[in-house]
């Protein structure tokens, strides 16, 4: 081979070495470039969680701002943990780098976290809490959620509030509210600990009561319908005050007067939790005395940045973290005289 043949053949590997650098330099700062996250969500017709959801696919939509693109996957378990965990199963194995997990039974998340952890997928549990004990197993474990005393101890103060400045509440005048409570789902930790907690409050807050009965209406609205007509029919004009663990159950409890033709004088005064767009609206128009906002605009920006910076390592020491894993996002009150900030702010 003479020097010419040697030269440019050198030329050549130089050439192909460089082509092939930059051709895997680009792929893969591509792939480096796309974060996949996957979300197994309990049941998207539950009418929170599906506005969490929105407010969640705009905060991603926000993160690719930072210059990542945001591949988003969302599978409804419609209520059952076989379901989601298959659900998780296929989205580790199509490759997502960090999973959001609504469990369908907060109890039962020892499948998930295995098969993550095997994969090495974060996982940021949200809104429906497991236990902490679960939460332990494993350092790349968070969750994202409100603290279910804070709902229960605002909405006792709000109806407290209420009855000092309404006295006609106390219809039958005998200086006690008779009440009755719907209840979120059974073993959720927001439902046990509101009707908890709002009981409480109202006590502290001075106001004598008197539980007539509960109902356990699942979060929803027309099963709260349900439950309220057979209350109705039990305690007639009896009731005074109806707390619900949620708006929907709230509107529920409101078409059950509604629907029976029971007249205005005769209406008890509902509260709820949550502020959902419905709920927001019922208490702008005075049907629904007050609500507590459960700020899923707060919950699903924690959840985009801590998704972000699990999977990058980037703004990891700009969260504000308790205990290491979890991000509380606190409740705040609304009644008719501040509901426009919050409808004004949703719109924005
Ligand atoms: C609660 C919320 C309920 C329901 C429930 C589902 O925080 O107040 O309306 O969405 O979560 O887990
Ligand atoms: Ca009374």
């Amino acid at each position: 081979m003479n020097l010419k043949k040697i030269k440019d053949a050198a030329v050549l590997i130089a050439f192909l070495a460089v082509m092939l650098w930059t051709s895997y330099g680009s792929t893969e700062e591509k792939e480096d470039k796309q974060i996949y996250i996957g979300v197994a969500c309990y049941d998207q017709k539950d009418t929170f969680l599906g506005e969490l959801m929105e407010a969640f696919k705009d905060e991603c939509s926000h993160l690719e701002a930072k210059g990542y693109g945001i591949s988003l996957t969302i599978m409804d378990a419609a209520n059952s943990q076989r379901t989601q965990d298959d659900q998780v199963q296929e989205m580790i194995n199509n490759g997502c780098d960090v999973l959001c997990v609504n469990l369908a039974d907060r109890t039962d998340p020892s499948e998930i976290i295995d098969t993550a952890r095997e994969n090495d997928v974060p996982i940021i549990f949200f809104n429906r809490e497991p236990v902490e004990e679960d939460l332990m197993q494993w350092n790349k474990l968070y969750y994202v959620g409100a603290e279910a005393k804070q709902s229960g101890q605002m909405q006792g103060e709000l109806a407290a509030d209420y009855i000092k400045e309404n006295p006609s509440v106390d219809k039958n005048s005998d200086g006690k509210i008779q009440y009755v409570i719907l209840e979120g789902e059974l073993g959720h930790q927001d439902a046990i600990i509101r009707t908890e907690s709002v009981a409480e409050s109202m006590k502290e807050n001075g106001v004598e009561l008197e539980k007539l009965s509960y109902q356990t209406a699942n979060w929803n609205r027309a099963q709260a319908q349900n439950r309220m007509t057979q209350l109705i029919g039990q305690y007639k004009n009896s009731i005074e005050l109806v707390i619900a663990n949620n708006d929907a159950m709230a509107l529920g409890a409101m078409d059950a007067y509604e629907k029976l033709g029971i007249t205005d004088s005769n209406y008890p005064v509902f509260f709820g939790i949550d502020g959902t767009d419905e709920g927001l609206e019922a208490v702008r128009q005075s049907k629904l005395a007050a609500t507590v906002y459960n700020d899923k605009e707060g919950q699903a920006y924690a959840m985009a940045q801590l998704a972000y910076a699990v999977v990058t390592g980037y703004g990891m020491n700009n969260i504000g973290f308790e205990n290491k894993k979890y991000i509380y996002l606190p409740y705040k009150k609304v009644t008719a005289d501040n509901v426009t900030d919050f409808i004004d702010n949703i719109q924005d």
